[in-house]
């Protein structure tokens, strides 16, 4: 298997301690990542302690976490490779306690070599997130350490902010990475690269030519195990507060000075600053049917299982210029995008019934697939006589390049970021609570739960938030699949 250059990865051996070992995002994300990034060469030497309520030996952990792998990565497993990570793997539950715990890690420690950093990886729900942090302290692993900590951070602007101040007590500021995995989405960088390296679209990303946008996300998952968690928190906290507001910042973000930690954050807290307080009547919440007799979940739940709600930014660039979001569960597709819709020109030149117009704005489009694509919609002529207008498109996508087996998965990238210290994509404690702040009209007095079918596209009413507009999904022309290699 080729290697990797150790420019990418951290200098020095790693030891993890992961705490919500056994849960979703473990074995879903976590695991299978790091076995990626472990078999791929990038990280040089490393432990992985998991740590859960679950009562494993590390055998059994070592099963739990190969289960996961298979059944979540979609890369080829080889057996000799999948041996010499299991050996990094190592376990201790919740109940031993701080002292087990600490015990463990100076072991592995001692297998690693003088030089190790430990990188604490809570993945575990919020209210879960203070007690870790205790453990952490008393198990005296806090020094010589990153943390990340896992969204949603806090439920509300006060959680936050207690949470916020706990991590201080413990953890100096450039130790701690507050995760939003969106932002380490290839895709989502890429609109920095879209912005910033081209002179063709930064003139017109404005008030003056942008009409709207959309960063819609429907999911056609259900809940999988996670019923007591999204009961909790809701597709609001679990994915707006969170991915789709950061993902805006990128998008509605001035210029940076450079693209590193304090400049980008800079601006994008900045367009957190500008942004309006959410109104909860310019918001739609859902729950599909059902889901009140899902496991884990009230039978009399009001958590949405949807939202789409409108947002304005009021500064010069963006004042009158809506963004519309929108994410769900048990939607009929899976998508994550953003439209960017131009204003349109004027049409009395053209002939009637020439179709200019007929099919909405030019739309730029940008799919956040780890297999990003791209596409500029537009009009143009139809072959053949008189002045007919079809609408037309420029699409790019990764997979018609011969990079797309070295994209990285988001939480594969962002963990090697944490490892290495860069705080380039992780987000800030002031953008975090600035964010909930915004939030909190609508945390305050939510409007009623609508219910849905699964497999819909949401409550009705989530047509009468963009109108005069129109949701960009479902797609009319479906994207392009890879273009076929020429002979
Ligand atoms: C997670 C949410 O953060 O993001 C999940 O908790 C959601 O509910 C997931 O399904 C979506 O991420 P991705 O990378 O699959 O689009």
């Amino acid at each position: 298997m080729s290697k990797v250059s150790p420019a990418v990865g951290p200098k020095h051996p790693q030891l993890v301690v992961l705490l919500g070992a056994t849960g979703d995002l473990s074995q879903r994300k976590l695991l299978p990542g790091l076995f990626h990034l472990v078999s791929r060469g990038f990280i040089p030497s490393c432990r992985i302690v998991g740590v859960s309520l679950d009562l494993l030996d590390a055998d059994a952990f070592r099963e739990f976490a190969r289960r996961a792998v298979e059944q979540f990565t979609s890369r080829k497993i080889c057996d000799a490779a999948w041996t010499r990570f299991a050996a990094h793997l190592e376990y201790v539950p919740l109940s031993a306690g701080p002292v087990a715990l600490r015990q463990l890690v100076q072991q592995c420690e001692a297998d690693l070599g003088d030089v190790t950093k430990r990188l604490l990886y809570l993945s575990v729900p919020p209210n879960a997130a203070l007690p870790a942090i205790r453990l952490l302290q008393e198990a005296e692993l806090t020094t010589n350490s990153h943390i990340i900590m896992e969204k949603p951070f806090g439920v509300d602007l006060e959680s936050a902010i207690l949470l916020n101040r706990h991590l201080h007590d413990v953890f100096q500021e450039d130790q701690i990475f507050r995760i939003d995995h969106f932002l380490g989405k290839e895709a989502a960088q890429n609109i920095l690269a879209f912005r910033f390296a081209n002179g063709l679209f930064e003139p017109i990303w404005n008030r003056n030519f942008i009409d709207h946008v959309q960063i819609d996300v429907p999911e056609t998952l259900g809940l999988g195990r996670r019923g007591n968690f999204y009961e909790a928190t809701g597709a609001y906290r679990d994915m707006v507060v969170t991915h789709l507001f950061q993902i805006l910042g990128f998008m509605a973000m001035e210029p940076p000075t450079a693209l590193e930690p304090a400049p980008i954050s800079e601006e994008k807290n900045k367009v957190f600053r500008s942004m309006l307080p959410i109104d909860p009547r310019n918001v739609v919440r859902g729950q599909y049917i059902g889901y009140r007799t899902e496991e884990g979940v009230d039978p009399e739940s009001d958590t949405e299982t949807f939202v789409a709600l409108k947002c304005m930014i009021d500064n010069w660039r963006w004042a009158g210029v809506p963004f519309f979001l929108r994410t769900g569960k048990r939607l009929a597709e899976g998508q994550r995008i953003i439209s960017i819709a131009f204003r349109e020109p004027p049409k009395s030149m053209f002939p009637a019934g020439s179709g200019v117009g007929a099919q909405g704005p030019d739309h730029l489009t940008f799919d956040l697939a780890d297999a990003s694509k791209m596409s500029l919609s537009f009009y143009g002529k139809r072959p053949g006589p008189g002045m007919r207008l079809d609408k037309l498109s420029l699409q790019f996508a990764m997979h018609d390049t011969d990079r797309i087996g070295e994209v990285l998965e988001a939480y594969e990238r962002l963990i090697l970021d944490a490892m290495r210290g860069d705080h380039t994509l992780f987000t800030t404690a002031e953008g975090i609570e600035r964010l909930w702040a915004l939030s909190m009209p609508l945390l305050e007095a939510p409007p009623p739960v609508r219910l849905y079918p699964s497999g819909s596209w949401g409550p009705k009413s989530i047509h009468q938030l963009v109108a005069p507009h129109a949701w960009r999904l479902p797609f009319e022309r479906a994207w392009r699949g890879p273009t076929p290699s020429v002979m």
